[in-house]
């Protein structure tokens, strides 16, 4: 795919560090992805779904037989001897026993102190038929905390220069260690610690110059506005240029003043569920090491030209920013169906996005801003576009070869970003989850306690909007 022509020249830089495959391959393979238990964790006999302060949550099925009418009663005052807490009940006709028109099955979900879990069933047992504690739907394991972080480190290691032998660096053992010696400075941290710093070498810069150069020269052509504006903070405030590669460390402080946005050094392309994990708690995995400097054009694996250059421009706008951690966020728990859907939405929004600005179509996504050769076609009369729909475009067959074939048109982030909300009501998941900022954490709302504090905080928020208002409106 090599001209000598810059506008066809290697066309695509960082194309092949493709979520969706990575996705589709563990879906396949079963696997969740990512470290930690991905079902409930198992007590003696009992599944229980949640272990904390001393108290399991399980759910527990039961029948009572028409004869035993007391049975009811009786199991109502074992859960009371236990001080087991009723979070949820259901019941209905028994459909084992032949006596079924008389025979009640009853479903609760109960919390009760670990220690009384064996004595609490087998207490259940000597008033009720067929007692068991049933499994929650299956969740796969996701980090409630940010520094859960540190447990998304599943790595694809299929395009590094030491497995990929199309990568322009796999006949250079030179290059293979320096890469190395990078990658391990990113595994050996910690969320929290300062991010490394890399002394690039002048070959390194030589090569980010080259990009830089090319791509910087396209831009206020076929760039959106927000990716524009901030690049323009990025070279006045961040060292942005053709002299140095920026350092992720001041790149972080930037975004963090801006949309909240952290960066964490990665070694490598990540699977798809641990990189979307981590947009839901606006922390951004960058690798550092450069591409090889026979072929600055063309990455087969994404790079700092990738990350500094496509991603981190858009990271400073709060829609966009705000976009990326909806996908995160929608990503937590995910089926690993949903997540190749979720991955597949990421990659033709967030990877090879267009948008509309002032009657024309502009690109926004990092795989086009980072690459000359795409971002000059995509914004040609050459590729179909389509309208952003987030149900259409998680199904789209993609292109990691060459150009896609179709690109999904936003009328704004604004727009996106609702539509990407009400497509994320529809994965199917146990609960609702919510970020909040103040301990950097992710709150699963699953039960009513929860939902109530969530509206509390929401109303006191809405009362300082409502403030606000009045004094305008006065002034
Ligand atoms: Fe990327």
């Amino acid at each position: 795919m090599k001209t000598d022509s810059p506008a066809q020249a290697a066309p695509f830089a960082g194309r092949k560090q493709s979520l969706i495959e990575d996705a589709r391959r563990e879906r396949s393979s079963g696997s969740s992805g990512s470290p930690g238990p991905s079902g409930g964790p198992r007590h003696g006999d009992c599944v229980v779904f949640e272990e904390k302060d001393g108290r399991v949550t399980l759910n527990v099925l039961f029948t009572l037989s028409g004869g035993k009418n007391a049975g009811f009663f009786k199991a109502g005052k074992i859960f009371e001897t236990f001080e087991a807490k009723l979070l949820h009940i259901e019941s209905r006709l028994g459909r084992k026993s032949k006596n079924s028109a008389a025979d009640l099955e009853f479903f609760m979900r109960c919390e009760v102190h670990s220690s009384d879990l064996d004595v609490f069933i087998n207490s259940l047992k000597r008033v009720a038929d067929d007692v068991r504690s049933v499994p929650d739907e299956k969740v796969p394991w996701f980090p409630r905390q940010i520094k859960e972080l540190d447990r998304c480190n599943m790595l694809i290691t299929k395009f590094d220069p030491d497995m990929d032998q199309e990568h322009p660096g796999y006949s250079d053992p030179e290059y293979r260690k320096r890469r190395a010696f990078i990658s391990e400075l990113a595994s050996r941290h910690k969320q929290g610690d300062p991010l490394p710093v890399v002394e690039y070498t002048a070959e390194e810069v030589s090569t980010w110059r080259e990009v830089y150069r090319q791509l910087r020269s396209i831009y206020p052509h076929l760039a959106c506005r927000q990716f524009l504006e901030a690049l323009q903070q990025l070279e006045k405030e961040c060292g942005y240029g053709e002299e140095r590669i920026p350092q992720l460390r001041e790149v972080s402080a930037f975004l963090g003043e801006r949309t909240g946005f952290q960066l964490r050094p990665v070694s490598g392309l990540l699977s798809a569920r641990d990189f979307l994990s981590s947009l839901a708690f606006r922390v951004f995995q960058c690798t550092q090491y450069i591409r090889h400097p026979s072929a600055p054009m063309h990455s087969p694996e994404p790079d700092c030209c990738h990350e500094l250059l496509g991603h981190i421009p858009m990271l400073a706008d709060k829609e966009f920013a705000q976009f990326s951690q909806e996908i995160g966020l929608a990503s937590l728990g995910a089926s690993e169906e949903d997540i190749e859907k979720l991955s597949t939405l990421y990659w033709f929004t967030v990877e090879f996005g267009l948008c509309k600005q002032n009657g024309a179509v502009k690109a926004y996504g990092a795989g086009l801003l980072s690459s000359y050769g795409e971002l000059v076609y995509a914004l040609s009369n050459q590729p179909e576009y389509r309208p952003f729909v987030p149900e259409e475009c998680a199904v789209q067959p993609y292109q990691d070869q060459t150009y896609q074939p179709v690109y999904f048109v936003s009328e704004s982030f604004e727009d996106a970003k609702l539509k990407l909300r009400r497509y994320s009501a529809t994965i199917k998941r146990p609960f609702a989850v919510r970020y909040d900022p103040f301990t950097c954490s992710v709150e699963v709302l699953d039960q009513p306690k929860k939902i109530q504090n969530a509206l509390s905080q929401m109303r006191e928020e809405l009362k300082t909007l409502h403030s606000a208002l009045e004094k305008l409106s006065s002034s």
